[in-house]
């Protein structure tokens, strides 16, 4: 089965913590690397944005998993297809939290309305775009 994306916005859990989004991290590393995932999760102003690329069996078991965890809610799928190439090979999951700097919020502004992170709002090849340009500046910064 050929390469696949899949995109999702969620609502984080509000007493949701560093510890929380280290243990995720930790854990999008230890699994999505030996499924040949990579992606990228953004957190910010409440919401989480993910991108998950690779095999469609990979995908479909992991969000299955990611979809139970109580620490987001509502997940809605923006996007489930196949594609042509990866956008974020570098990374078997990186984690962005958004909205810390300035220069930030001018990238979520060009993408949006305004500039609150607002991934619910947008579609997905909006949010693709605005993913994109939050990975390349962050690996500008060498973050
Ligand atoms: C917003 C969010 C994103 C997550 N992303 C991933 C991911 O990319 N890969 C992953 O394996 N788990 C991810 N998780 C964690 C899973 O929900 C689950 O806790 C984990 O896969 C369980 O791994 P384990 O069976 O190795 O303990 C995510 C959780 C949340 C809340």
């Amino acid at each position: 089965m050929g390469l696949h994306r899949l995109v999702y916005v969620s609502q984080a859990r509000p007493s949701l913590g560093y510890a929380d989004l280290f243990d995720i991290m930790e854990k999008s590393e230890r699994n999505n690397k030996p499924a040949g995932l990579t992606g990228l999760l953004c957190f910010g102003d409440g919401w989480f944005l993910q991108a998950l690329e690779g095999h469609r069996l990979a995908i479909s078991q992991t969000y299955n998993r990611i979809v139970g965890d109580t620490r987001h809610l509502n997940a809605e799928l923006l996007e489930f297809s196949p594609i042509a190439q990866r956008d974020f090979l570098d990374w078997s999951m990186k984690a962005i939290q958004v909205g810390q700097e300035k220069q930030e919020r001018e990238i979520i502004l060009r993408h949006s309305v305004n500039d609150m992170f607002t991934p619910v709002a947008m579609d997905a090849g909006q949010c693709l775009a605005l993913m994109k340009e939050l990975a390349a500046f962050h690996q500008r910064r060498g973050v």
